[in-house]
């Protein structure tokens, strides 16, 4: 084999290699919780998604439910094609971090209304939460913890809460304090390995 060949034939080994990699990675979907015009949760899901890069420890990918145009759940006479894709991209998920903003001390009504759609798709799943609220969304995120035990999907302990007082100025512009990087790698340390234990008695 001549060098030029030689070189070819590494640079595809390492290509198969690096495919094979993100086969075999878990796929984490990072769940935007929020559908409303001039919502904050954008900002929120890319600085996670950023973090959650940096590991390479899973495929992550942002999920925004406002994408599905869900309707209520039974709703009679609307189209059905939004439900079929979130169910078809919910199923594709390993694991999930949800990012959760504190809406009448309980979690958004677009997000209940996503989760209440499906129900195999989320079982045996592992999860992360990610709020942000005037008390850091903590009182959201406990109800959602409810939820999710009933979808069977695992929630971890590690709980990053943002502050709209400290972690955001004028409640809009996201400015996270240094810490809460930490805390976001800390909850990712929980779920991933939640979601290699999990894919075991689902794959
Ligand atoms: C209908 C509504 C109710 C809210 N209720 C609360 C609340 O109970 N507690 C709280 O900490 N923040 C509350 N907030 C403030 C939101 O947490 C804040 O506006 C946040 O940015 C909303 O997330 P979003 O921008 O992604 O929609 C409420 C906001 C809205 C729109």
């Amino acid at each position: 084999m001549g060098f030029w060949s030689k070189l070819f034939g590494t640079e595809e080994q390492e290509k198969q290699k690096e495919e094979e990699k993100t086969m075999t990675k878990s796929n984490i979907g990072i769940i935007l919780g929020s559908t409303r015009e001039g919502r904050v949760s954008p900002q929120v899901g890319a600085w996670v998604k950023e973090l959650a890069d940096k590991r390479g420890d899973a495929n992550y990918t942002i999920i925004d439910i406002a994408e599905y145009k869900l309707p209520l759940l039974g709703e009679a006479g609307t189209d059905a094609s939004g439900a079929a894709a979130w169910s078809e991209i919910i199923a594709k998920q390993d694991g999930f971090v949800f990012i959760v903003q504190e809406y009448n001390h309980s979690i958004t009504g677009a997000l209940k209304n996503a989760l209440d759609y499906l129900r195999d798709e989320w079982n045996n799943k592992a999860a992360g939460i990610v709020s942000y609220g005037s008390v850091g969304g903590a009182r959201a995120t406990e109800h959602l913890r409810g939820i999710l035990s009933e979808l069977l999907v695992a929630h971890v302990r590690v709980h990053p809460a943002l502050s709209l007082f400290t972690d955001f100025e004028n409640g809009t512009d996201f400015k996270p304090a240094a810490v809460q990087a930490d805390s976001v790698n800390q909850m990712l340390d929980q779920v991933i390995p939640w979601t290699t234990a999990l894919n075991t008695i689902r794959k």
